[in-house]
């Protein structure tokens, strides 16, 4: 068949030898007081080094950024040894990974930071469910960020892409959306600030470029991709109206000047995501394939066939999948065979140690 998904892209300097991307996807699976991955960690990323590339799942730069139990770091010799495990075993599979860089913000609880508030742009509560050790919580209103704790963060990131290149990645994506900090400060609706960080589009945007200045500062912009989900409603505290598109087009607009790897997109998937929301789109790649000098990549419940048609259509550069690798090791190999997926099981996304991680069969078993 011919398959344009199975055909090599590059995005920046990133060579992918297919359009097949493993999207982000946390797994709770670093369940050690360093928060570090571990050796199931390494293997179960090189059981999918066919991918063209592999996104990490979402690391978390700083003890503050944390909202879930057992998520790995990056911000410790203990987190970067874990890491760099993990990508030599990818790079021994012969694939490619980058890090995805992320700060959880206010979804989050103060079980994770020692009885403290987690933090936000503003106090306002995103009134979300989280996971915690005693079952889930609803999220706190957050402490609002002052200017100085605001470039520690930035200082953070930096930290966190130095620490990836120390690891071995092969670049870094930054976590700017899922209603996690960086979108929480796009967001006008968890950003009420009446300083240089809130109002304008620009001034909304300023925390995301801050730090991605400081990312750049330590890799090449042609090895950094971030990712976005505009069209993300009722879910995690955000919402979609009339200044979203406009919004998000600003963020787009602006990081062409960097020359980046990529735009990583979400569109909506969820069943009654959109809502009748005023302002919504519903084919996010479409909408920003026009604005972005970069490569896109897009993501959200595609499946082979649907994959094509939008590599075919000229919609996107290569396509991530999330659940589909959860219990895809060799997605790829099935892709190119035609042969059914295996189903996924949601009870062990988040936990089940090495059950749903590592054990999931390949073609031939
Ligand atoms: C178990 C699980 C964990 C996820 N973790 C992350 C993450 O760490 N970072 C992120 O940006 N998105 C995360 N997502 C979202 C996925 O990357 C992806 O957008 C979503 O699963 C939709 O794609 P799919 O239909 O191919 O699964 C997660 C999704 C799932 C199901």
């Amino acid at each position: 068949m011919n398959s344009r998904l199975l055909e090599p892209v590059r995005l920046g300097a990133l060579e992918l030898p297919n359009r097949v991307v493993m999207a982000p996807l946390t797994r709770c699976r670093a369940d050690n007081p360093e928060f570090a991955p571990t050796e199931s960690t390494a293997r179960y990323y090189a059981q999918r080094a066919s991918a063209g590339l592999i996104v990490s799942e979402a690391t978390i730069v700083s003890a503050q950024g944390r909202g879930y139990p057992y998520t790995p770091g990056i911000w410790s010799d203990a987190q970067v040894t874990g890491w760099r495990r993990v990508t030599d075993a990818v790079h021994a599979a012969g694939g490619r990974i980058v890090c995805q860089l992320w700060h959880c913000g206010r979804l989050s609880l103060t079980e994770f930071h020692d009885g403290e508030l987690p933090v936000a742009p503003s106090a306002v509560n995103a009134e979300w469910k989280m996971f915690s050790a005693q079952g889930l919580k609803t999220t706190p209103t957050p402490h609002a960020l002052s200017r100085d704790e605001i470039a520690a963060i930035v200082a953070d990131f930096g930290r966190a892409a130095r620490n990836a290149v120390l690891a071995g990645f092969d670049g870094v994506e930054i976590h700017s959306s899922n209603g996690y900090l960086i979108h929480q400060f796009f967001s006008p609706l968890a950003n009420r600030r009446d300083d240089e960080y809130g109002g304008s589009h620009a001034n909304r945007a300023r925390f995301f470029f801050e730090v991605l200045d400081a990312v750049a500062a330590e890799w090449s912009p042609s090895r950094i991709g971030f990712r976005l989900n505009p069209m993300m409603n009722r879910f995690h505290g955000m919402r979609v109206d009339e200044d979203t598109l406009p919004m998000f087009e600003h963020v787009v607009r602006r990081t062409n000047a960097y020359e980046l790897a990529y735009l990583h997109l979400t569109e909506p998937y969820l069943p009654n995501q959109l809502d009748g929301a005023v302002g919504a789109i519903d084919d996010v790649a479409r909408h920003f394939r026009d604005i972005a000098t970069m490569a896109v990549m897009t993501n959200g419940g595609f499946d082979q066939t649907r994959a094509e048609a939008a590599l075919a259509a000229g919609t996107c550069d290569a396509v991530a999948f999330g659940r589909p690798y959860i219990s895809n090791p060799d997605l790829v190999e099935r892709f190119r065979a035609g042969a059914p997926l295996n189903e996924w099981d949601a009870d062990t996304f988040y936990q089940g140690g090495d059950r749903g991680y590592i054990d999931y069969p390949t073609l031939g078993g």
